[in-house]
């Protein structure tokens, strides 16, 4: 089978290339194979194929990459809980084998506290970027069929679900009726935040740095949200300041550490600011410690950093994609920028994608036909 491999990534002089691989077959019956129709591209995939980011299996030096998925299961094993036709898509993370951690033996390998996990596609294991994938049903999650069309943008939700649920977990402490959420970036993930704070009821605002016509704004704005490019001069403690009202909860979704420490000032008493992007680099920041710390205490605030997520996110990602699509119909399509072929990956360009590019490894018109057409889908996995 065809796959994207990033070649020889512990030897220096990485290269990309579209590989011939052998086909996966099922060894235990617990497995499945899966046929991929579809793959998302983000910034983790970027700075892989970059060749910044990434670890081949043990053993091995190429990396297959893609950790966005959506397939069909071609072959089920007999005691894998699925059958051929099934839509699904895969948790990312695979639970560390260190007996200590609790997490990863409770299902909550995106809590593995010894960092010995590996991530499919990211760190330690083959990703989803080829015609088929081998996995354990244990870490596969069903999508219903009305959710063909979007069902690859599953994991990137799980993202957002995941830190929702911790916010509110954390905000137990205390009686929160939040009213504003400030997302900060509008790439595929801040985007995804700013409808699902609307959805949850929030009056939204994205900073960020694609320009006031951009597409990136136009999404905000038909979500019900307010888009402010970010200015050069003022920043964001201005840009906080001039909307006159608590800023409840932060959604930094950028990466740009400055940023982070910007955003706990303009945090508002009790509120939570969550930290979900990284951007590999060694900045150095000189920041008013006293006075942030001063209003960290002295307001009650708190800020939480988040990755990745378990299997309850992707569930809650499914029903949140649904809410989308009805609520806002049409805006996940305008979402997806690029489609394209696994061919077209080696000679990718990712400045010239406006927001989120999707690697079609199955022609969309065929991929109905693959289907067992069903939205009775039970949850019944704890993993
Ligand atoms: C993925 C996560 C992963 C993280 C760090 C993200 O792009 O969505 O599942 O944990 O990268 O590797
Ligand atoms: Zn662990």
């Amino acid at each position: 089978m065809k796959a994207i491999r990033v070649k020889q990534l512990r030897q220096g002089n990485p290269s990309i290339a579209l590989e011939t691989v052998d086909d996966p077959v099922i060894t235990h019956p617990q497995e499945v194979i899966v046929k991929v129709l579809a793959v998302g591209l983000d910034g983790t995939d970027k700075e892989i194929l970059q060749e910044k980011y990434g670890v081949p299996p043990q053993g091995e030096d190429d990396l297959t990459t893609g950790h966005e998925s959506l397939g069909v299961v071609a072959e089920a094993g007999a005691e894998s809980g699925f059958q051929a036709g099934d839509l699904v898509t895969a948790i990312v993370r695979r639970p560390c084998r260190n007996q200590s951690c609790v997490n990863c033996r409770n299902g909550h390998s995106d809590f593995c506290q010894t960092g010995e996990f590996v991530e499919r596609g990211i760190k330690g294991a083959h990703g989803f970027l080829s015609e088929y994938y081998r996995e354990d049903g244990r870490y596969l999650v069903q999508v219903p069929t009305d959710l063909l069309e979007h069902g690859v943008l599953v994991e990137p939700q799980s993202i957002v679900e995941k830190v929702w649920d911790q916010v509110l977990r954390v905000q137990q402490r205390l009686i929160w009726e939040p009213k504003t959420a400030l997302v900060l970036g509008s790439g595929p993930l801040g985007l995804l935040a700013a409808i699902t704070c609307r959805l949850l009821g929030l009056d939204v605002y994205v900073w960020s740095r694609s320009p006031q016509d951009s597409l990136q704004a136009k999404l905000v704005k038909d979500c019900g949200g307010v888009y402010q490019t970010a200015d050069e001069d003022g920043g964001l403690t201005a840009y906080a300041e001039g909307l006159g009202k608590p800023i409840d909860f932060v959604l930094e979704c950028t990466g740009f550490s400055p940023l982070a420490f910007e955003a706990m000032a303009v945090l508002a008493p009790n509120g939570v600011l969550a930290l979900l992007g990284v951007t590999p680099a060694d900045r150095k920041l000189e920041i008013s410690s006293d006075m942030l710390n001063q209003s960290m205490v002295l307001e009650n605030k708190c800020v939480i950093g988040s990755v990745n997520a378990a299997r309850k996110d992707f569930e809650t990602a499914i029903y949140r994609l649904q809410q989308m699509e009805r609520v806002y119909p049409g805006w996940l399509d305008r979402l997806v920028t690029n489609r394209m072929k696994l061919e077209a990956v080696p000679k990718l360009d990712f400045a010239s994608i406006p927001i989120k590019a999707v690697v079609d490894i199955v022609p969309v018109e065929q991929w109905r036909g693959l289907v067992k057409q069903t939205n009775e889908v039970e949850y019944s996995f704890s993993v």
